[in-house]
Protein backbone atom coordinates (compact mmCIF):
# COMPACT_ATOMS: atom_id res chain seq x y z
CA UNK A 1 0.00 0.00 0.00
CA UNK A 2 1.39 3.42 -0.73
CA UNK A 3 1.37 6.46 1.28
CA UNK A 4 -0.09 9.87 0.80
CA UNK A 5 3.58 11.11 0.02
CA UNK A 6 4.19 8.91 -2.47
CA UNK A 7 0.43 9.51 -3.90
CA UNK A 8 3.15 12.52 -5.48
CA UNK A 9 4.50 10.64 -7.42
CA UNK A 10 2.79 8.98 -10.45
CA UNK A 11 1.81 4.97 -9.70
CA UNK A 12 3.94 1.98 -11.56
CA UNK A 13 1.56 -0.56 -9.96
CA UNK A 14 -1.31 -0.84 -8.92
CA UNK A 15 -0.17 -1.00 -4.95
CA UNK A 16 1.13 2.60 -5.51
CA UNK A 17 -2.36 3.92 -5.85
CA UNK A 18 -3.18 4.67 -2.07
CA UNK A 19 -6.48 3.01 -0.97
CA UNK A 20 -7.80 0.12 0.61
CA UNK A 21 -8.14 -3.35 -1.66
CA UNK A 22 -6.93 -6.42 0.30
CA UNK A 23 -5.30 -9.23 -1.95
CA UNK A 24 -7.97 -11.26 -0.78
CA UNK A 25 -10.64 -8.98 -2.04
CA UNK A 26 -8.58 -8.16 -5.21
CA UNK A 27 -8.59 -12.12 -6.13
CA UNK A 28 -12.57 -12.00 -5.11
CA UNK A 29 -13.34 -9.46 -7.15
CA UNK A 30 -10.80 -10.99 -10.12
CA UNK A 31 -12.87 -13.80 -9.82
CA UNK A 32 -16.63 -12.88 -9.55
CA UNK A 33 -16.50 -10.71 -12.31
CA UNK A 34 -14.38 -13.03 -14.69
CA UNK A 35 -17.03 -16.05 -14.14
CA UNK A 36 -19.77 -13.23 -14.89
CA UNK A 37 -17.75 -12.64 -18.57
CA UNK A 38 -17.33 -16.17 -18.91
CA UNK A 39 -20.76 -16.64 -18.55
CA UNK A 40 -21.78 -13.86 -21.23
CA UNK A 41 -23.15 -11.78 -18.33
CA UNK A 42 -23.39 -8.66 -19.42
CA UNK A 43 -23.93 -5.14 -17.60
CA UNK A 44 -22.88 -2.26 -16.56
CA UNK A 45 -20.24 -1.59 -13.20
CA UNK A 46 -20.83 0.89 -10.61
CA UNK A 47 -18.35 1.73 -7.52
CA UNK A 48 -19.53 4.55 -4.71
CA UNK A 49 -16.26 5.59 -2.97
CA UNK A 50 -13.39 5.22 -4.60
CA UNK A 51 -10.67 7.45 -2.78
CA UNK A 52 -7.57 7.89 -5.15
CA UNK A 53 -9.10 4.71 -7.58
CA UNK A 54 -7.11 1.66 -6.54
CA UNK A 55 -10.28 -0.80 -6.31
CA UNK A 56 -11.64 1.46 -9.62
CA UNK A 57 -8.49 1.05 -11.44
CA UNK A 58 -9.28 -2.44 -10.94
CA UNK A 59 -12.30 -3.21 -11.56
CA UNK A 60 -11.84 -0.60 -14.93
CA UNK A 61 -10.16 -3.56 -16.18
CA UNK A 62 -13.22 -5.88 -16.56
CA UNK A 63 -15.08 -3.12 -18.29
CA UNK A 64 -16.35 -5.34 -21.66
CA UNK A 65 -17.36 -3.74 -25.40
CA UNK A 66 -20.79 -1.77 -24.87
CA UNK A 67 -20.37 -1.67 -20.52
CA UNK A 68 -20.66 1.11 -18.78
CA UNK A 69 -18.85 1.81 -16.15
CA UNK A 70 -19.89 4.90 -13.32
CA UNK A 71 -18.06 5.65 -10.30
CA UNK A 72 -19.52 8.10 -7.33
CA UNK A 73 -17.36 10.30 -4.86
CA UNK A 74 -17.49 13.34 -3.09
CA UNK A 75 -13.63 13.89 -3.63
CA UNK A 76 -12.74 17.87 -2.32
CA UNK A 77 -16.58 18.57 -2.22
CA UNK A 78 -19.05 19.30 0.24
CA UNK A 79 -20.66 16.38 2.15
CA UNK A 80 -24.45 16.38 2.46
CA UNK A 81 -24.13 16.19 6.56
CA UNK A 82 -22.59 16.90 9.16
CA UNK A 83 -21.60 13.48 10.23
CA UNK A 84 -20.52 12.39 6.82
CA UNK A 85 -17.83 15.90 6.83
CA UNK A 86 -16.52 14.59 9.70
CA UNK A 87 -15.80 11.27 8.59
CA UNK A 88 -14.64 12.94 4.99
CA UNK A 89 -12.40 15.47 6.90
CA UNK A 90 -10.92 12.74 9.18
CA UNK A 91 -9.90 10.50 6.81
CA UNK A 92 -9.68 11.59 3.08
CA UNK A 93 -8.49 15.16 3.31
CA UNK A 94 -5.95 14.70 0.66
CA UNK A 95 -8.24 13.36 -1.58
CA UNK A 96 -8.63 15.63 -4.94
CA UNK A 97 -10.70 14.45 -7.91
CA UNK A 98 -7.73 15.29 -9.71
CA UNK A 99 -5.55 12.80 -7.78
CA UNK A 100 -8.12 10.03 -8.77
CA UNK A 101 -8.13 10.71 -12.63
CA UNK A 102 -4.55 11.14 -12.72
CA UNK A 103 -4.11 7.89 -11.24
CA UNK A 104 -7.31 5.84 -13.12
CA UNK A 105 -5.43 7.14 -16.46
CA UNK A 106 -1.96 5.58 -15.29
CA UNK A 107 -3.66 2.51 -15.95
CA UNK A 108 -6.54 3.31 -18.61
CA UNK A 109 -6.73 4.78 -21.65
CA UNK A 110 -10.32 5.78 -20.55
CA UNK A 111 -11.77 7.17 -17.71
CA UNK A 112 -15.29 5.75 -15.96
CA UNK A 113 -18.07 8.24 -15.99
CA UNK A 114 -17.84 10.22 -12.73
CA UNK A 115 -20.53 11.57 -10.74
CA UNK A 116 -18.76 13.95 -8.13
CA UNK A 117 -21.14 14.43 -5.45
CA UNK A 118 -22.83 12.21 -2.78
CA UNK A 119 -23.94 9.18 -3.37
CA UNK A 120 -27.75 9.89 -3.35
CA UNK A 121 -27.18 11.35 -7.09
CA UNK A 122 -26.67 7.57 -8.21
CA UNK A 123 -30.12 6.61 -8.48
CA UNK A 124 -31.33 9.28 -10.84
CA UNK A 125 -27.63 8.33 -13.11
CA UNK A 126 -27.82 5.00 -13.50
CA UNK A 127 -30.61 3.07 -15.29
CA UNK A 128 -32.51 0.81 -12.78
CA UNK A 129 -31.30 -3.20 -13.29
CA UNK A 130 -28.38 -2.08 -15.53
CA UNK A 131 -25.71 -3.32 -13.24
CA UNK A 132 -23.78 -6.70 -12.86
CA UNK A 133 -21.38 -5.43 -10.30
CA UNK A 134 -21.84 -3.17 -7.76
CA UNK A 135 -18.79 -2.05 -5.00
CA UNK A 136 -20.06 0.43 -1.95
CA UNK A 137 -17.34 1.46 -0.05
CA UNK A 138 -18.90 5.29 0.48
CA UNK A 139 -19.68 6.96 3.57
CA UNK A 140 -19.95 4.18 6.66
CA UNK A 141 -22.65 6.41 8.49
CA UNK A 142 -25.46 3.96 8.48
CA UNK A 143 -28.15 6.16 6.72
CA UNK A 144 -25.89 6.64 3.71
CA UNK A 145 -25.28 2.72 3.21
CA UNK A 146 -28.96 2.42 4.32
CA UNK A 147 -29.59 3.89 0.78
CA UNK A 148 -26.36 2.81 -1.19
CA UNK A 149 -27.97 -0.80 -0.33
CA UNK A 150 -30.97 0.28 -1.69
CA UNK A 151 -29.79 1.88 -4.51
CA UNK A 152 -27.91 -1.56 -5.46
CA UNK A 153 -30.85 -3.74 -5.44
CA UNK A 154 -32.47 -1.48 -7.55
CA UNK A 155 -29.60 -0.80 -9.94
CA UNK A 156 -28.33 -4.70 -10.42
CA UNK A 157 -29.50 -7.20 -12.49
CA UNK A 158 -31.53 -10.07 -10.88
CA UNK A 159 -28.05 -11.99 -10.47
CA UNK A 160 -26.06 -8.98 -10.06
CA UNK A 161 -23.40 -8.90 -7.37
CA UNK A 162 -22.93 -6.57 -4.70
CA UNK A 163 -20.12 -5.96 -2.52
CA UNK A 164 -20.16 -4.28 0.97
CA UNK A 165 -16.96 -2.59 2.19
CA UNK A 166 -16.29 -2.82 5.89
CA UNK A 167 -19.42 -4.79 7.31
CA UNK A 168 -17.64 -5.57 10.52
CA UNK A 169 -14.64 -3.27 10.77
CA UNK A 170 -14.80 -1.83 14.83
CA UNK A 171 -14.97 1.48 13.69
CA UNK A 172 -17.95 1.45 11.20
CA UNK A 173 -20.96 -0.16 13.04
CA UNK A 174 -23.14 1.44 11.06
CA UNK A 175 -22.11 -0.15 8.05
CA UNK A 176 -22.61 -3.48 10.13
CA UNK A 177 -26.02 -2.70 10.68
CA UNK A 178 -27.27 -1.85 7.03
CA UNK A 179 -25.58 -5.09 6.11
CA UNK A 180 -27.41 -7.28 7.98
CA UNK A 181 -30.48 -5.31 8.08
CA UNK A 182 -30.37 -6.24 4.39
CA UNK A 183 -29.81 -9.87 4.78
CA UNK A 184 -32.56 -9.96 7.38
CA UNK A 185 -35.06 -7.64 6.19
CA UNK A 186 -34.23 -6.50 2.38
CA UNK A 187 -33.70 -10.06 0.61
CA UNK A 188 -29.83 -9.77 0.41
CA UNK A 189 -28.28 -13.32 0.25
CA UNK A 190 -24.79 -13.16 1.15
CA UNK A 191 -22.52 -15.25 -0.92
CA UNK A 192 -19.20 -14.80 1.40
CA UNK A 193 -17.78 -12.89 3.65
CA UNK A 194 -13.75 -11.65 3.50
CA UNK A 195 -12.36 -10.03 6.39
CA UNK A 196 -13.61 -6.52 5.33
CA UNK A 197 -16.36 -7.07 2.49
CA UNK A 198 -19.76 -9.15 2.40
CA UNK A 199 -20.31 -10.28 -1.01
CA UNK A 200 -24.12 -11.38 -2.09
CA UNK A 201 -26.74 -11.17 -4.67
CA UNK A 202 -31.05 -10.48 -4.75
CA UNK A 203 -30.29 -13.51 -7.36
CA UNK A 204 -29.95 -16.99 -6.07
CA UNK A 205 -26.95 -17.22 -4.28
CA UNK A 206 -26.08 -21.41 -4.81
CA UNK A 207 -24.36 -21.57 -7.43
CA UNK A 208 -22.38 -19.48 -7.53
CA UNK A 209 -21.47 -20.57 -3.95
CA UNK A 210 -20.58 -23.83 -5.08
CA UNK A 211 -18.53 -22.73 -7.53
CA UNK A 212 -16.82 -20.55 -5.09
CA UNK A 213 -16.28 -22.82 -2.26
CA UNK A 214 -15.14 -25.26 -5.39
CA UNK A 215 -12.61 -22.78 -6.42
CA UNK A 216 -11.71 -22.08 -2.57
CA UNK A 217 -10.74 -25.56 -1.78
CA UNK A 218 -8.90 -26.14 -4.39
CA UNK A 219 -6.35 -23.16 -2.63
CA UNK A 220 -3.92 -23.50 -0.10
CA UNK A 221 -3.70 -19.87 0.66
CA UNK A 222 -7.15 -19.36 1.74
CA UNK A 223 -8.92 -20.60 4.87
CA UNK A 224 -12.30 -21.28 4.42
CA UNK A 225 -15.37 -21.93 6.61
CA UNK A 226 -19.00 -22.76 5.90
CA UNK A 227 -21.66 -22.25 8.82
CA UNK A 228 -25.16 -21.68 8.77
CA UNK A 229 -27.09 -18.50 10.30
CA UNK A 230 -30.46 -17.29 10.47
CA UNK A 231 -31.28 -19.77 7.32
CA UNK A 232 -28.33 -18.02 4.92
CA UNK A 233 -25.20 -20.58 4.28
CA UNK A 234 -22.27 -18.09 5.73
CA UNK A 235 -19.18 -18.56 3.41
CA UNK A 236 -16.23 -17.08 4.93
CA UNK A 237 -12.98 -16.57 3.16
CA UNK A 238 -9.53 -15.55 4.59
CA UNK A 239 -6.31 -15.61 3.25
CA UNK A 240 -3.32 -17.09 4.19
CA UNK A 241 -0.30 -15.41 2.83
CA UNK A 242 -1.93 -14.91 -0.67
CA UNK A 243 -0.69 -12.89 -3.39
CA UNK A 244 -3.01 -10.55 -5.38
CA UNK A 245 -3.86 -11.60 -9.15
CA UNK A 246 -1.25 -10.24 -11.79
CA UNK A 247 -2.03 -6.29 -12.27
CA UNK A 248 -0.45 -5.27 -15.36
CA UNK A 249 2.26 -2.11 -14.50
CA UNK A 250 0.85 1.81 -15.17
CA UNK A 251 1.85 3.67 -18.33
CA UNK A 252 4.52 5.29 -16.03
CA UNK A 253 6.28 1.87 -15.62
CA UNK A 254 6.17 1.00 -19.03
CA UNK A 255 7.62 4.91 -19.78
CA UNK A 256 10.13 4.26 -17.54
CA UNK A 257 11.55 0.98 -18.91
CA UNK A 258 11.95 2.14 -22.29
CA UNK A 259 14.66 5.32 -21.31
CA UNK A 260 16.06 3.30 -17.89
CA UNK A 261 18.83 0.28 -18.52
CA UNK A 262 17.95 -3.18 -16.55
CA UNK A 263 19.42 -3.30 -13.91
CA UNK A 264 22.22 -6.29 -13.17
CA UNK A 265 21.03 -9.30 -11.67
CA UNK A 266 20.09 -9.25 -8.26
CA UNK A 267 19.51 -11.35 -5.11
CA UNK A 268 15.79 -13.20 -4.89
CA UNK A 269 13.49 -10.64 -3.66
CA UNK A 270 11.82 -10.61 0.13
CA UNK A 271 8.04 -12.58 -0.02
CA UNK A 272 5.67 -9.10 -0.65
CA UNK A 273 3.88 -8.46 2.70
CA UNK A 274 -0.24 -8.26 2.77
CA UNK A 275 -1.66 -4.81 1.86
CA UNK A 276 -2.55 -3.10 5.34
CA UNK A 277 -5.58 -1.48 6.08
CA UNK A 278 -4.65 1.96 6.94
CA UNK A 279 -3.36 3.58 3.86
CA UNK A 280 -0.32 5.15 6.16
CA UNK A 281 1.32 1.68 6.04
CA UNK A 282 4.38 2.58 4.02
CA UNK A 283 4.49 -0.67 1.41
CA UNK A 284 7.87 -2.91 0.60
CA UNK A 285 9.50 -1.26 -2.07
CA UNK A 286 10.02 -3.00 -4.94
CA UNK A 287 13.09 -4.77 -4.97
CA UNK A 288 15.28 -4.12 -8.70
CA UNK A 289 14.57 -7.90 -9.41
CA UNK A 290 10.82 -7.10 -9.17
CA UNK A 291 11.23 -4.14 -11.01
CA UNK A 292 12.85 -6.04 -13.94
CA UNK A 293 9.96 -8.42 -13.71
CA UNK A 294 7.34 -5.20 -13.80
CA UNK A 295 9.16 -4.16 -17.21
CA UNK A 296 9.10 -7.88 -18.56
CA UNK A 297 5.22 -7.94 -17.56
CA UNK A 298 5.00 -4.35 -19.23
CA UNK A 299 6.55 -4.97 -22.26
CA UNK A 300 4.59 -8.24 -23.14
CA UNK A 301 1.55 -6.32 -22.54
CA UNK A 302 2.63 -3.56 -24.88
CA UNK A 303 1.30 -3.03 -28.61
CA UNK A 304 4.37 -5.05 -30.52
CA UNK A 305 5.39 -1.95 -32.50
CA UNK A 306 6.34 -0.66 -29.16
CA UNK A 307 7.91 -3.89 -28.08
CA UNK A 308 10.19 -3.92 -31.28
CA UNK A 309 11.25 -0.32 -30.13
CA UNK A 310 11.82 -1.40 -26.48
CA UNK A 311 13.62 -4.16 -27.33
CA UNK A 312 15.70 -2.38 -29.98
CA UNK A 313 16.77 0.19 -27.31
CA UNK A 314 17.81 -2.32 -25.23
CA UNK A 315 20.14 -3.98 -27.89
CA UNK A 316 21.39 -1.12 -28.68
CA UNK A 317 22.93 -0.27 -25.34
CA UNK A 318 24.02 -3.39 -25.23
C1 LIG B 1 -12.93 3.99 2.08
S1 LIG B 1 -12.80 5.19 0.83
C2 LIG B 1 -12.91 4.26 -0.67
C3 LIG B 1 -11.75 3.33 -0.86
C4 LIG B 1 -11.56 2.85 -2.28
N1 LIG B 1 -12.68 2.08 -2.77
C5 LIG B 1 -10.25 2.07 -2.40
O1 LIG B 1 -10.19 1.04 -3.06
O2 LIG B 1 -9.26 2.49 -1.86
C6 LIG B 1 -14.35 6.00 0.95
C7 LIG B 1 -14.59 7.06 -0.12
O3 LIG B 1 -15.97 7.41 -0.04
C8 LIG B 1 -16.11 8.79 -0.27
N2 LIG B 1 -17.37 9.22 0.37
C9 LIG B 1 -17.62 9.45 1.67
N3 LIG B 1 -18.90 9.80 1.85
C10 LIG B 1 -19.50 9.78 0.63
C11 LIG B 1 -20.81 10.04 0.16
N4 LIG B 1 -21.81 10.40 0.99
N5 LIG B 1 -21.05 9.92 -1.15
C12 LIG B 1 -20.07 9.56 -2.03
N6 LIG B 1 -18.80 9.29 -1.62
C13 LIG B 1 -18.51 9.41 -0.32
C14 LIG B 1 -14.85 9.41 0.33
O4 LIG B 1 -14.60 10.67 -0.28
C15 LIG B 1 -13.80 8.35 0.04
O5 LIG B 1 -13.13 8.64 -1.14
Amino acid sequence: MATIQEATRPPHRLDDVPGWFPVLDQLLFEWFLNRQEAGGTHGDLLEVGVYMGKSAIFIGRHQQPGEKYTVCDLFEGDAPDDANRAESTKSYSALTRRVFEDNYRSFHDELPRVLQGPSSLVPDEVAVRSCRFVHIDASHLYEHVHDDIGAAHDLLLPDGIVVLDDFRSEHTPGVSIAAWEAVLNRGLHPICLSTQKLYGTWGDPEPVQEALLAMARERSDCHLSVQEAAGHRIVRLKSKGMSGPAFPPSKHAVAAEASVPAPAAVPAPAPEPEPDPAPAARPARPSPRRGSRVRRVAVDLLPPVVTRAIRKARAARS
